[in-house]
């Protein structure tokens, strides 16, 4: 017997059929089969993971860890991050911290923990898509507060963020340094927030999984956890993927109160189980072993900085500060009213792939985000092409 199809629909649940396709994605897709197309779409260095981690993986694989660990993550690797996060945050406990398979992994266990169905959230734009889409995974609301960008590049208006966080608002979601705009909140603005969201009971998530690539003074961005107590509604994420290079690797972290362990440990059992064990391995020694390394990476990061803005503040039509932290610049061009356009025309013109300024909201639209996280000589031959394109 033939059934009608309307019995059987095979489409996924409206939440999931509403989120935004990835328009990065959109844009590299249509450059991935052209030849000799420079990358600045992701948010990556061109250089490989550095050797001694790597040699931790191959050697903990070599010796056997290829097993289960751990829902919340193997206890030597809680017990550094812990250490590690006391030393840029203040005193920490491995209880408060849980091992995650990134970052993203690890928003989607935040949100999952605190935010459901009809809650109402509020994050702050423009912002990488994947914070703003999984709360909507969820069936909760997200209600956005725009940055500006004036003459001192991108700032927050407190006083309108502030009015946003009405009472009976679940969670703030709020990522400094941000990507794409490269902007770090300040302390004092986050006080302001925290003692906002204290007295009307709402959870703060904070993305700080750039808080190493900052470029003012300290080893660290501020911090949510320099100003919260351990056991309050503050959840911060990290990632292993920006400071020592390892976005392949899927390994991240997040600290929040001890008492929600045990139904992150239940989460985690359901969505993960836990992170591939050799990778945690390596974990604890980039953690242990690569202050080193990312105080370099810094200092490259911040040479490459002021390389490409100085290169793009000569484009005529482009309007370019420099950003106080992440890996991107994130300017506006007048030849981007409409970026996703532009970003395909670039690839397939000039053979540079750089991510639209759309993909990260509305408030996006007309900006072009350029991942600098590479050799200048590199970022040299993309303005080059890319200027030439904008002439032709
Ligand atoms: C703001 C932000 N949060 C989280 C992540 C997640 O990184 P990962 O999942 O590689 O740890 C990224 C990656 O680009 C990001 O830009």
């Amino acid at each position: 017997m033939t059934m009608p199809d309307s019995l059987f629909p095979s489409t996924a649940r409206d939440a999931i059929r509403g989120l935004r396709g990835s328009r990065i994605r959109e844009v590299s897709n249509a450059g991935l089969h052209l030849p000799d197309v420079l990358p600045f779409w992701f948010g990556e260095s061109d250089q490989v993971t550095p050797a001694f981690i790597r040699k931790a993986a191959a050697d903990a694989l070599e010796s056997g860890a290829t097993f289960y660990t751990h829902n919340l993550g193997i206890p030597r690797l809680r017990f550094a991050l812990a250490d590690y996060v006391g030393r840029l945050h203040g005193p920490t406990a491995m209880e408060n911290v849980v091992v995650t398979s990134a970052g993203v992994n690890a928003l989607m266990l935040a949100a999952q923990l605190v935010i459901g169905p009809g809650d109402r959230t509020v994050a702050v734009t423009p912002l990488w898509p994947n914070v703003v889409e999984i709360p909507k995974i969820l069936g909760a609301e997200v209600e956005t507060v725009s940055l500006e960008f004036g003459e001192a590049g991108w700032a927050l208006d407190v006083e309108r963020l502030l009015a946003a966080l009405t009472p009976g608002t679940r969670a703030l979601i709020v990522n400094s340094p941000n990507n794409p705009t490269g902007w770090v909140m300040p302390a004092d603005a986050q006080r302001v927030v925290l003692e906002h969201c204290r007295l009307h009971g709402i959870w703060v998530i904070a993305d700080e999984v750039y808080e190493r690539l900052y470029f003012v003074d300290g080893a660290a961005a501020p911090s949510f956890l320099d100003i919260a107590s351990r056991d309050e509604r503050v959840i911060c994420v990290y990632s292993f993927s920006k400071s020592w290079l390892m976005t392949g690797w899927r390994l991240g972290w997040m600290v929040l109160p001890a008492g929600l362990t045990e139904d992150l440990g239940k989460l985690i059992e359901y969505n993960t189980s836990c992170a591939p064990s050799f990778v945690q391995e390596a974990g604890i020694v980039a953690v242990s072993e690569g202050e080193t390394f990312v105080r370099q990476l810094v200092l490259d990061l911040r040479h490459s900085r002021d390389h490409l803005v100085a290169a793009l503040s000569t484009v005529p039509g482009a309007e370019v500060h420099a950003p106080l932290g992440a890996m991107y610049v994130f300017f506006k061009l007048d030849q981007a009213a409409d970026s996703l356009a532009f970003c395909k025309r670039m690839v397939r013109e000039a053979r540079v792939g750089l991510a639209p300024g759309s993909a990260f909201g509305d408030d996006g639209e007309g900006y072009i985000r350029w991942c600098y996280a590479c050799r200048p000589e590199r970022l040299d031959e993309g303005v080059m092409r890319f200027r030439r394109a904008l002439q032709g």
